[in-house]
């Protein structure tokens, strides 16, 4: 395995996804791991992420510096690749100029970390022949090649270091040199390395954005390799995982079903499991997992909360009960969960509303199946890592853990199969367990359902309108090809009424608003460019054929500063 030490940058997850796209298992740690607890997950490589603080401030974020003895190659990225040089007797200072966004690199050494990687700067062509599609930036006349940096000198010489912004234009590159354009994000830079210690790559502003130790098993990388905007980051990667650490591609989805599903049968070890279904990706997939586990010791529950989108409720019913037959319990509880909302107009209070609900319900509904030891639990690792990182919970935003305290309430223990996994992962492990489709490639919807659509108090009229125009959204956004290139498309039912004239009639009617958004983990979003025509045709429907609502507007906000869901 593959182990990430996090110093709180942004981009932790993507360096585990990435590696993990390689089919070699990652996990991400705090950056304070005691040595003990590293040596024990033997991991076959270490990588040290980027983070927001400086190395030599006085309360930077520190590793154990025994962790450059354990022997296990370690690559550096940004502030860890400060660390490294830090701990080995470099030196780290702030760099006359903050570099943030595309940058060019110029490569001097491929031995190992760029083997294969980079383009011809004259040709502008890839040496691996892979993704060339960005123009290489033009060079520097006269520049030298990098692989000769003098080691513990300062780095910063005549003729590696054209003036200020140089990177945007030009990065010091010999004739016939490779480059690359790079994702950087930092402040600092390396000043001197460690004797012996060669620079692999050099940009305008970091003289040393690569470099390697004398026993070659150490690595810097100045920029972010694992960020997309990186030509040929998975390369880089790839290259640290098999050249250098000589990791085994072995961690598929297929290996991952056969050690999970041991592992369930050894923990519930005969008694019975209950799961509750959402009818989304993560509970449809926990449930699949324990199912190929434990067969009939599990039993599946599914509460009807009332706020669920038009016919989901049966929907979902019958995808799961050609899967689970009778082991399938649907519970319509829409009158007690409406009655809690009854009035509720503050978002924070639906939720708390509907969470309670939901415990009371399904604690019911589990007591009513004997010998029930065990609740799985679709929680993801974003989850995890959010618990335990060093960043510590961000702050709530929205309460979105809308059952927690069922466990504890139900004295159950956990079972968290997909713990492990990130979202993408989940959809592929879906496949593998044959979960249907419909069902993967479903857009997530909030647990609080439309009662955090429905700004203000929820009602059953409010809630027969939202559907209506719910149903028309989903339906013209799939027609249209896009409900699978959208994070989310959905109706918004605002509290406002507006005049309007139907005929010779003026009405005073309700505001819909339609929200589309692109994103990758629902963290960040952009609104989505919907065509003109789309939103047009959108409109005449919901207007013409939702009584009660005489105007449509388009939501053009991204997140942050705005969140997805409205309330
Ligand atoms: P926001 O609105 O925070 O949404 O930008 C990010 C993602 O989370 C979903 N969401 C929720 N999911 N319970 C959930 O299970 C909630 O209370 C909740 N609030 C937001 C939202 O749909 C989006 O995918």
């Amino acid at each position: 395995m593959i182990l990430v030490l996090d110093f709180g940058s942004q981009y932790t997850q993507l360096i585990a996804r990435r590696v993990r796209e390689q089919h070699v298992y990652c996990e991400i740690h705090p950056f304070n791991l005691s040595l003990a607890a590293i040596r024990g997950l033997a991991p076959e490589g270490i990588i040290l992420s980027g983070g927001p603080a400086s190395v030599y401030a006085e309360d930077a974020p520190l590793p154990d510096r025994g962790l450059l003895e354990l022997g296990v190659p370690i690559l550096g990225i940004c502030y860890g690749m400060g660390v490294l040089n830090l701990f080995a007797g470099g030196t780290v200072a702030r760099a006359p100029q903050r570099e943030y966004g595309s940058a060019r690199i110029t490569i001097g050494d491929d031995r190992d970390l760029f083997a294969g990687v980079g383009y011809d700067v004259e040709a502008g062509e890839s040496s691996s022949g892979g993704d060339a599609h960005r123009s290489a930036a033009p060079q520097a006349p006269g520049a030298r090649g990098l692989s000769d940096a003098v080691s513990g000198e300062p780095l910063e010489r005549p003729g590696l270091t054209p003036g200020r912004d140089a990177h945007r234009s030009a990065a010091p590159q010999a004739p016939g040199a490779r480059g690359l354009t790079v994702w950087m994000s930092h402040g600092d830079r390396m000043e001197s390395l460690p004797p012996g210690w060669t620079t692999l790559a050099a940009s305008a502003n970091s003289p040393a954005a690569a470099f390697r130790d004398r026993s070659g098993r150490l690595f810097g990388v100045q920029f972010h390799p694992e960020v997309a905007h990186t030509e040929q980051g998975s390369a880089i990667l790839r290259n640290f995982l098999f050249r250098v650490c000589k990791a085994e591609p072995s961690w598929t989805m297929e290996n991952f079903v056969g050690a999970e599903v041991e592992r369930i049968r050894a923990t519930v070890d005969g008694a019975r499991v209950i799961c509750a279904l959402s009818g989304g990706v993560d509970s449809a997939v926990t449930a699949a997992i324990v199912d190929r586990a434990v067969g009939d010791r599990l039993t599946c529950v599914f509460v009807d909360n009332g706020v669920l989108r038009a016919d989901e409720a049966t929907r979902v019913a019958a995808a799961f009960r050609a899967r689970f037959g009778d082991r399938l319990r649907v519970v319509d509880a829409s009158a007690r969960f409406l009655d809690a909302l009854a009035g509720v107009e503050d978002p924070e209070e639906k939720r708390r509303a509907i969470g309670r609900a939901f415990i009371d319900v399904f604690d019911a509904e589990a007591h009513r199946i004997p010998g029930v030891e065990f609740l799985a639990q679709g929680t993801l690792y974003p989850d995890v890592i959010e618990s335990v990182s060093f960043k510590g919970p961000s702050v709530t935003i929205k309460s979105h853990h809308n059952v927690g305290g069922l466990p504890e309430r139900m004295r159950l223990k956990l079972i968290e199969p997909l713990r492990e996994l990130f979202k993408d992962e989940v959809r592929e492990l879906g496949r593998v367990l044959e979960v249907p489709d419909e069902i993967l490639a479903r857009q997530p919807f909030p647990g609080p359902g439309l009662a955090i659509r429905i700004l203000g108090t929820v009602t059953t009229d409010r809630l027969a309108i939202l559907r209506a125009v719910d149903t028309i959204v989903v339906r013209e956004i799939k027609a249209a090809g896009l409900y699978r290139t959208l994070w989310q498309a959905f109706a918004v039912l605002l509290p406002v009424k507006t005049v309007g004239v139907m005929g010779d009639e003026r009405t005073y009617e309700n505001v819909v608003a339609i929200r589309a958004v692109q994103s990758v983990d629902g963290m960040t979003a952009d609104w989505a460019r919907l065509p003109y025509e789309l939103l047009g045709l959108l409109s005449n429907r919901i207007i013409n054929e939702v009584a009660g609502v005489n105007r449509v507007v388009y939501d053009v906000s991204s997140k942050p500063p705005a969140t997805i869901e409205w309330e």
